[in-house]
């Protein structure tokens, strides 16, 4: 049975969650493998709409085992307030059908607050999600945070590694207390967080998610061994990726398709598909380049017809066109094997649509992706557009002109398209 993976390449908010809840129809396990709660899954399915920010999208198929991979950061409390209120919506949250892994770090209140301090002292800001998350792998990095593990070691041995955890953060937030204080920056103080505090934390979650937690290194083992179809999930995207994307304006992880694997703890050679999701336009939250942003109607039109909006801050999203170089770019780099573009309904009610096939560059058009992409301008090809996929089912049946876009998307980036999303309900995809 193969092993597939599913990953944006974009900058997140691609609909990730339409391929994953395809492919995961027939699968065994589903792996969530990077980032923390800064992620925001929203999947229609059934009628119902599910938001979701660390538990897989698969969780809403209770035949299948959704699992937290090593390579997420958790907060306690984010993952059992969503534990709770799918179990209110009636889905089944129970051992057998939801695993973490043991490895998984922990995000703790303190880590939040330093998302924020990060913040406040940055001259450009990243625009991060405040979820504390890229504050929790720098504390990993650091080599003193703590790991789902970490809730079964005694007292006395937790309360140290908090301790030891805490350090840098109240002497740091001493300082920023100071400068807030002296009237430089005009923030909230931070508070000073106690042991005690972020101890009492781990018990009150512990006791709600130990019966989930467990080496998933080896049901993985077993998995593979058995020929178990698994699926990889994806979180955030290839430019939001601390390597390959726009750095600095990225998120604290590794979103691309090898770190994902490693995320998942499945090494590449294993992987079989690597299904990239992009819109058929672009959207950005957080600052950073956008080569195709269009700062007009044109953006706000895209906002409002696919309801650019941040699932997890709420934030408008920045919009504009479809950038092909982008993508192609990640072609490689990803080792893709399909593409799934979704929002093709959207983009279709604009007459005519532009889509970005190079840049301007220091007087050359050139068709890769510099490291300084803010010097870039877009040339674009004009294509007809103005078509409504309502009733469509087949590829056949959709409209001439949204199949020849669909064929330029594939034209150029020489990947295989193998999803096409024409409306929200995940019933309305049409497999090429
Ligand atoms: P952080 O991941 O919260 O540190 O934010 C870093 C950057 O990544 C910001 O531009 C965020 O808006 C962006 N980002 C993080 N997670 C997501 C996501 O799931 N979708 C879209 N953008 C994201
Ligand atoms: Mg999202």
């Amino acid at each position: 049975m193969p092993i597939k993976m599913i990953v944006g390449l974009q900058y997140g908010d691609e609909g990730k969650g339409r391929a994953v809840h395809y492919e995961a129809k027939d699968a065994d396990i589903v792996i969530r493998a990077t980032g923390g709660s800064n992620a925001g899954h929203t999947v229609v399915a059934n009628g119902k709409k599910y938001a979701m920010h660390l538990l897989p999208s698969a969780i809403i198929r209770p035949e299948v085992l959704s699992m937290i991979g090593p390579g997420v950061v958790a907060d306690l409390k984010i993952l059992v307030d969503e534990i709770e209120q799918m179990r209110k919506a009636g889905v089944k949250v129970e051992k057998d059908n939801f695993v973490i892994s043991e490895r998984t770090h922990i995000t703790f209140p303190h880590h939040r607050q330093l998302d924020r301090l990060y913040e406040m002292l940055k001259s450009e800001k990243v625009g991060t999600t405040g979820r504390g998350v890229g504050t929790t792998y720098e504390e990993k990095a650091r080599r003193t945070n703590l790991r789902m593990h970490d809730l079964f070691i005694g007292t006395s041995e937790l309360k140290e590694k908090i301790k030891e955890n805490l350090k840098v953060y109240n002497v740091l937030v001493s300082e920023a207390n100071k400068l807030i204080e002296d009237g430089i920056y005009n923030e909230e103080k931070f508070p000073a967080i106690t042991v005690d505090e972020e101890y009492n934390y781990c018990m009150e979650y512990k006791e709600k998610l130990q019966e989930f937690i467990t080496d998933t290194h080896v049901i993985i083992d077993n998995a593979i061994e058995d020929n178990k179809l698994i699926i990889i999930e994806g979180a955030q995207s290839f430019w939001l990726d601390n390597d390959h994307g726009d750095y600095p304006m990225t998120t604290s992880s590794n979103p691309n398709a090898s770190g994902t694997a490693s995320g998942a703890g499945i090494g590449p050679t294993l992987i079989d598909e690597v299904i990239g999701v992009i819109k058929a336009y672009t959207s950005r939250v957080g600052n950073g380049p956008f080569i195709t942003e269009q700062k007009n109607e044109i953006g706000d039109s895209i906002r409002e017809w696919g309801h650019e909006y941040g699932t997890t801050t709420g934030r408008p999203r920045r919009t504009g066109w479809l950038d092909l170089v982008m993508i192609k770019h990640t072609k490689n780099t990803s080792g893709l094997t399909a593409l799934c573009v979704n929002h093709l309904d959207t983009i279709g009610k604009f007459d005519s649509i532009n889509v970005c096939i190079g840049y301007k560059y220091k007087g050359k058009i050139i068709k890769h992706v510099p490291i300084d992409k803010e010097n870039c301008e877009p040339v674009y090809e004009t294509l007809k557009a103005g078509w409504n996929t309502e009733g469509a089912t087949t590829f056949e049946e959709l409209p001439k002109e949204a199949q020849e876009y669909i064929n330029f998307i594939e034209k150029y980036t020489g990947v295989f398209v193998k999803y096409i999303g024409v409306g929200a309900d995940e019933k309305r995809t049409i497999i090429k």
